[in-house]
């Protein structure tokens, strides 16, 4: 019945009458409003007028591991796909499996996390049904002090991707924050496991805003979202396996030389704060200065007032905008 009525809806493309669905199918008014109640709980945009009937707005988006395969054209970034309704956190799920054996490449995504995790020990919020939550297993065989340099790898994966996506002007805000229009919309939290000097595996999650969504006050004039930069819906499998072709791309390049000497200018190229006035949040004394871009090994450089130029190591220190968040 439910299919049978999206079928119709699907067909007239205009409002169709309760009264014509239950002639036409045999069915109560009841059983009319309770399929167009389950369709709407499938994610089926349905709206309902007085004298008019039912409209289909729009269609449910298809979110899941067959869809994420089916648009997912790498060689191993993203392969496996793990994929969950509901997790506490994809960086802790991918976690669990890379310790049990999963491959380089495994990607886990959610549609919901209950225990979403941001940097410093901050929570991610991570409603269903609006956003990009996914984690990649890295397993490489260099040594661990390179592998805080990943995260900027995925940063412009990330930039290059949601830009195929949506077209949306996404650059970089160092280390690893993309924004659009000076706003947030993806944030990033790389984990390590060390073992005897070698690496064990990296994880590498983001956090995607895509649907058209009320961010919380303390971050909503920070915060932004695809569809409300672009205009118009994005598919969250398309964009995550547009992600996942521009790092295995470039992670490549990057294992070429273990820094950024390829990376280097399209990293710099990507970012916002590039030969701009930027406020240096140090924990041991802020100052402000004229970022330069990265270095070889991903720090920012800054020049001071004196002339002089230091490397910014992302650790512990954050950098702003002199007159906000970018
Ligand atoms: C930040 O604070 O900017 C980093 C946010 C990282 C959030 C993502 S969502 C997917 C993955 N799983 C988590 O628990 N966190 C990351």
């Amino acid at each position: 019945m439910k299919s049978k009525i999206l079928a119709v809806l699907r067909e007239r493309g205009d409002y169709v009458s309760g009264q014509e669905l239950c002639e036409r199918f045999g069915v109560s008014r009841t059983a009319v409003w309770k399929a167009i109640g389950q369709l709407k709980k499938e994610g089926f945009s349905i709206e309902a007028v007085q004298n008019r009937g039912y409209r289909l707005v729009k269609e449910a988006e298809i979110y899941g591991k067959y869809e994420l395969e089916s648009h997912m054209d790498t060689r191993w970034a993203g392969h496996p796909v793990s994929f969950y309704d509901v997790l506490d956190s994809t960086n802790l799920r991918a976690k669990l499996d890379a310790e049990k054996g999963a491959p380089q490449g495994a990607l886990v995504v959610a549609d919901m996390q209950t225990a979403g995790r941001g940097r410093r020990g901050r929570s991610w919020n991570s409603p269903a049904g609006a956003n990009a939550y996914f984690t990649l297993i890295l397993k490489p065989d260099f040594a661990p002090d390179k592998a805080s340099m990943l995260t900027l790898v995925m940063a412009i994966a990330a930039a290059v991707g949601i830009k195929e996506t949506c077209g949306a002007e996404a650059v970089i805000k160092w280390p690893n924050d993309i924004v659009i229009g000076g706003k947030k919309v993806c944030g990033m939290l790389t984990e390590l496991s060390v073992q005897q000097e070698y690496i064990q595996y990296v994880v590498i999650g983001a956090g995607i805003n895509v649907g058209l969504q009320e961010f919380a006050p303390e971050i909503a004039s920070v915060a932004a979202c695809l569809e409300q930069e672009c205009g118009r819906k994005v598919s969250r499998a398309m964009l995550i396996a547009n992600i996942m072709r521009a790092f295995e791309s470039y992670y490549e390049l990057f294992v070429k030389t273990l820094d950024f000497t390829q990376l280097r200018e399209v990293y710099n190229g990507l970012l916002v704060n590039c030969d701009r006035e930027v406020r240096v949040l140090d924990p041991k004394g802020e100052y402000t200065g004229i970022s330069k871009g990265i270095n070889n090994t991903g720090e920012l450089l800054v020049e001071l007032p004196d002339g002089s130029q230091v490397e910014v190591y992302a650790g512990e220190v954050s950098v702003r905008g002199i007159y906000g968040y970018v």
